[in-house]
């Protein structure tokens, strides 16, 4: 070994030591001739000393940022009042020996002994940079960490991992598949996995039982602050069970986890709360609420049965409803506030937004000519609302009413501080429809995949109203975050076919896409079903960072390239011959 322990190791226990270390030049000083450097490796920081006196300062002097040093020298004790209490070594020095070189470094296209912001395109091409700062590696850690408690646990209750492929057929999560095309098989093409969904339940099948798999998943989809293109799953299936098994099974996990690895995080509820989606989504105004604070959506369709407000009267004849949201304490906003709320409103999709003040001097807002005093008095017994407080009301269809008051909670989540960072509030959402309708292309698509069990008991509502048909489908949501989706599956063949027909697949489709799953059906299929919790996400939470690609070592930017490495680029003219493809793209693609 270049070194006899790490640099972050070294105590008061190892003065008098001779000891060799090894790593980067983290901070480099100079005192009236004598040489500071504190050497960096994965484990922390440690002091060099270089006393003039000694030939080996000569090379610590022209040290640079970045530069690679072997260094070995005598530890000793700091001089009084030069300790640092702050570091782990802070009471030891290094009085180096002997130095030399390993490699040197060009001045750096940023620093990384300090946590600066940086230009993300800057950081992303010189990654390999970027994840020595100590916030990335602090980030790498802990996904190591949750990754190996993952595969502890599950291990420890008889699940075992399997590795399915990557080179595959379609398997959909509602995304675009990314191809590979096969050069032995002319205009054949592999898809990579949207998820190992088709592969874990044909292991159900073969009598797996309990399968797991840290599963990297492919999508081309629109990117957002919380996906990627290609992202890590912790995929799991398990067979004989029904819905709270799995449940109970993920929530075991999840609450034994995160005190082990990330102690400074508080979970709210145990067990867990539940939610079906319908009353997620009436009460909070999102299937994936946070539940970090309360401020929930109520509707008072009731309250205004009999208003003189024209909105709200025409809303209710049309079959709309009226929903308010109380912002605690923001009576008093300005007309200009009130006016960007309203503005805000109409992003999320609404057509205004009425307000009510109750403000200390009476009830103010653009409403209050049009609310008599006893339907204030009922909306406060209804809601709470004190003194103090600001109503916000939107008429509309109950979808958007929904839609927009979530959106305004979460605005208000921020804007007045209202969640804890530390606090991670898990909950399950269940009882998702089945399907939803596409307006675009006016079919029906699955909710969450062609693959999930419908209940049982809608079965019959197939060919009259397949819109109110609910599934078995679940999803563990954690501060406004959808972390894990999950559903017990189908297992028969009659019910899948049927979903893949209600789905518009046509027969000659059906058999070629989903062929295997439903002669898999046919041989002894046993119920089951499972989930998949978003690895990224999840380290994202834990490590308070805003964005997926802080959590993965290499990530895509928002653009789906690697900047680092240019990929994706062109393909040579070779290349494309043997696959047999023909690029279409003006100007043309030249070859590489
Ligand atoms: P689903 O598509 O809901 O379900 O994905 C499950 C979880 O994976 C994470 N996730 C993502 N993370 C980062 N970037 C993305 N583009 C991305 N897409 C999804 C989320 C999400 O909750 N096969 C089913 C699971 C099952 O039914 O067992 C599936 O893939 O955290
Ligand atoms: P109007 O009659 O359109 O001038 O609207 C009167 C007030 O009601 C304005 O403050 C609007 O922003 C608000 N408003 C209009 N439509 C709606 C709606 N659908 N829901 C709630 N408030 C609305």
């Amino acid at each position: 070994m270049y070194k006899t322990l790490n640099c972050g190791e070294l105590r008061a226990a190892h003065i008098g030591q001779t000891v060799t270390v090894a790593g980067w030049v983290h901070r480099q000083r100079d005192h009236g001739g004598v040489t500071f450097i504190d050497l960096r490796d994965r484990s922390g920081l440690v002091q060099i000393v270089g006393n003039p006196a000694n030939a080996a300062a000569k090379v610590i002097q022209d040290a640079r940022a970045e530069w690679v040093l072997q260094v070995t020298g005598v530890v000793r004790q700091r001089p009084e009042g030069a300790e640092n209490p702050n570091l782990p070594t802070g009471e030891v020095e290094i009085d180096v020996t002997a130095c030399e070189v390993l490699n040197p470094a060009k001045p750096l296209p940023f620093v990384i002994n300090k946590d600066e912001d940086v230009d993300e395109n800057v950081r992303l091409k010189y990654r390999y940079l970027d994840l020595r700062r100590e916030r990335m590696q602090r980030n790498m850690v802990l996904r190591h960490k949750v990754v190996k408690f993952m595969r502890d646990y599950l291990d420890e209750r008889g699940f075992i991992e399997v590795e399915t492929p990557m080179l595959f057929k379609t398997t959909p999560e509602g995304a675009r598949d990314y191809l590979v095309p096969s050069r032995v098989h002319p205009g054949h093409f592999y898809a990579l996995p949207q998820s190992p969904q088709q592969l874990k339940q044909l292991l159900m099948v073969a009598v797996i039982e309990r399968y797991f798999q840290i599963a990297r998943c492919f999508r081309d989809e629109d990117l957002r602050g919380d996906r990627q293109p290609e992202f890590t799953q912790l995929d799991l299936e398990m067979s004989f069970v029904q819905r709270d098994d799995v449940l109970d099974l993920v929530e075991g996990l999840f609450t034994a986890m995160i005190p082990a690895v990330a102690p400074h995080k508080r979970l709210v509820s145990s067990p867990w709360r539940k939610f079906s989606y319908s009353e997620a989504v009436d009460r909070f105004g999102s299937d994936k609420p946070d539940l970090r604070f309360g401020m929930e959506l109520y509707d008072v369709s009731d309250v205004f049965a009999s208003s003189s407000f024209m909105v709200f009267q025409n809303t209710l004849k049309s079959g709309g409803v009226i929903k308010c949201l109380v912002v605690p304490g923001c009576a008093e906003y300005t007309r200009k506030e009130v006016d960007d709320l309203t503005s805000l409103a109409k992003e999320f999709g609404a057509k205004g937004l009425a307000t009510l003040a109750l403000s200390a001097e009476g009830v103010k807002g653009t409403a209050q000519k049009f609310i008599a005093p006893a339907e204030v008095e009922a909306l406060q017994a209804r809601t709470g609302a004190a003194t103090g407080d600001l109503i916000l009301f939107v008429a509309d269809k109950r979808a958007v009413a929904n839609k927009t008051l979530g959106g305004l909670r979460l605005h208000f989540r921020d804007r007045l501080k209202l969640a804890d960072k530390d606090v991670m509030a898990f909950a399950w959402v269940v009882d998702f429809p089945m399907f939803e309708w596409n307006e675009e292309e006016q079919k029906w698509d699955a909710a969450h995949h062609p693959f999930t069990m419908p209940k049982m008991e809608d079965l019959g509502k197939f060919d009259t109203d397949p819109g109110s048909i609910l599934s078995d489908a679940y999803d563990m949501v954690c501060n406004g975050y959808e972390l894990a989706s999950g559903s017990i599956r189908i297992h028969r063949r009659d019910i899948q076919l049927k979903i893949f027909q209600l789905l518009g697949l046509k027969e000659e489709d059906i058999q070629l896409k989903f062929g295997h799953m439903l002669d898999a059906f046919e041989y002894g299929a046993p119920p089951h079903g499972g989930m998949a919790p978003g690895v990224d996400r999840l380290v994202m939470l834990l490590a308070d960072e805003a964005n997926i690609r802080e959590v993965i070592a290499f990530p895509k930017n928002q653009a789906a390239r690697d900047l680092m490495a240019d990929a994706p680029s062109l393909a040579m003219d070779k290349q494309l011959k043997e696959l047999h493809i023909k690029v279409d793209v003006e100007p043309p693609a030249k070859p590489v």
